[in-house]
Parts: structure tokens; sequence; C-alpha cells
């Protein structure tokens, strides 16, 4: 039995993967929208022929692709990317975002780093006047974590941020543990003021490994709508 896929995703999915010309180099995103980016791809793979080389952002996602016929090479096979598709969890009007709700934003960054473009695709409920109201995911080494959650609470009182609960993510009552063997924390922000500056102070800790602010790294944002119009933002 298939399950139909939400008509807003399908919508900002289809017009994203509308913009993959033959030959090119992508890099696929993960969580539930890409998920269905990644269907439309194979579609358009099959339907077309199109000789792509592509990376995944995660296990999952890499998964899924081979399932439906798409050969996923690594990021140094491939090198450097044309475009990579992917979603997110808020987008702001600066086209910052907050990304790593699956817990992927590690890999995610690297790829969309990699790439001369990054094209979001997402539902309206992504976008925000403010960064922050969904929990801020940061990926935190294994060894001296409890120290590293120290550290990130002393660059938030820093930062003047008041009362912000730092959690530990949590499968069932096991830590969740990243494709590259780490820990997450999500930080309950509600509102982000400055999110340069609340990067700049994360990534200078050194057991933090990423965070799931992307700053300056996408360049379009394709909302889709229930009713299966779009509209882009760039
Ligand atoms: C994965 O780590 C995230 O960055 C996803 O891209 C983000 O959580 C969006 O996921 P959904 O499309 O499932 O909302």
């Amino acid at each position: 039995q298939t399950t139909q896929p939400d008509p807003a995703k399908l919508a900002a999915s289809k017009a994203a993967v509308a913009l993959v010309e033959d030959g090119m180099r992508l890099g696929l995103g993960t969580g539930s929208t890409a998920n269905v980016m990644v269907q439309e791809l194979a579609r358009r793979i099959q339907a077309e022929g199109l000789k792509l080389r592509c990376a995944a952002t995660s296990q999952a996602t890499a998964d899924l692709a081979e399932s439906l016929g798409i050969k996923i090479e690594t990021l140094d096979e491939i090198g450097w990317l044309d475009l990579t598709i992917d979603g997110a969890d808020e987008i702001d009007p600066d086209l910052h975002l907050i990304k790593g709700g699956g817990g992927a934003h590690l890999r995610e960054k690297i790829v969309a780093a990699a790439s001369d473009r990054m094209v979001v695709i997402a539902d309206p409920n992504k976008v925000v006047d403010q960064l922050g109201a969904f929990p801020l995911p940061v990926e935190v080494l294994q060894f001296g974590f409890e120290t590293t959650r120290k550290l990130i609470r002393r660059a938030l009182d820093r930062l003047d941020l008041g009362q912000i609960d730092v959690l530990q993510r949590l499968k069932g009552s096991d830590p969740w543990v990243t494709d590259e063997g780490n820990w997450i924390l999500d930080l309950h922000m509600g509102i982000i003021p400055d999110p340069v500056a609340l990067a700049r102070a994360l990534s200078a800790i050194p057991g933090v490994v990423e965070h799931g602010l992307f700053l300056g790294m996408c360049s379009k944002a394709i909302i889709g709508k229930p009713d299966g119009t779009v509209v882009e933002l760039d």
C-alpha cells in the first residue's frame, strides 16, 4: 500500500527537482520533505534517463535513494556539487535556517558547503519571522559531553539569552546517536535575536561538532502550499 505524499511537500519537491539538469552533481538532503524529493528525482531519472552523480546527507537518505535505483557516491568521490536540495526546520526572511531536527545537520552542512547552490524545500509552517521556536540542534562529541553542555550554558549566559533548556536528545531512554557517532543537545531558545553571534559562540566550543544554524548557505527556498502551488524565496 502506497501512502500519498503531503501535497505541500510534493509541490516543493517537484519544483526543486525541475531545477535538475542532465549531468549534474547533486546533494540529497534528509527528512520527510527530502524523502519526497528523492522519490520525485527517481521518477525523473527513470522517465528521462538523466545521468547524475549523487551524494547523500545521511545513511537514511542513501538507503532510500539506492532502494529507488539512484546510485550514491561519497562526497569525496564526486568532489564538488552543483546543487543540494534539502529540507529545513525553520527559514527566516534572510534565508537563515535551523536544521537538524532529523539529527543529520553535520553531514547536511558539509554537503551544502560543497555545493554551488543549496535549495531548501519546505511547507509554509517552516517559514518564520525570527529563528528559535524550533529547538536548535547541536551535535556534540561523547567525550566530555557534560563539560561541553556546561560550556554551552556559559556561552548562552554570556550572550544574555536568559534561562534556556539544553536537553540531550534521546531515542527511548538511550542517547540519540548521529551517523557520525556523536550525541545531540537541543537548545530550547524560543527566539534567537542574533543568529550570527550565537553561531560564532557555539562554534568556538571545542566539544561542539556542529550546530544547526545554516547562515548564508541557502540561495533559494521553495515553499510548497497544500493547494499544490509554490512560492519561491530568494
Ligand atoms: C535533518 O537533520 C533536518 O535538517 C531536516 O532537513 C529537517 O529536519 C526537515 O525535516 P522534515 O522535512 O522532515 O521536516
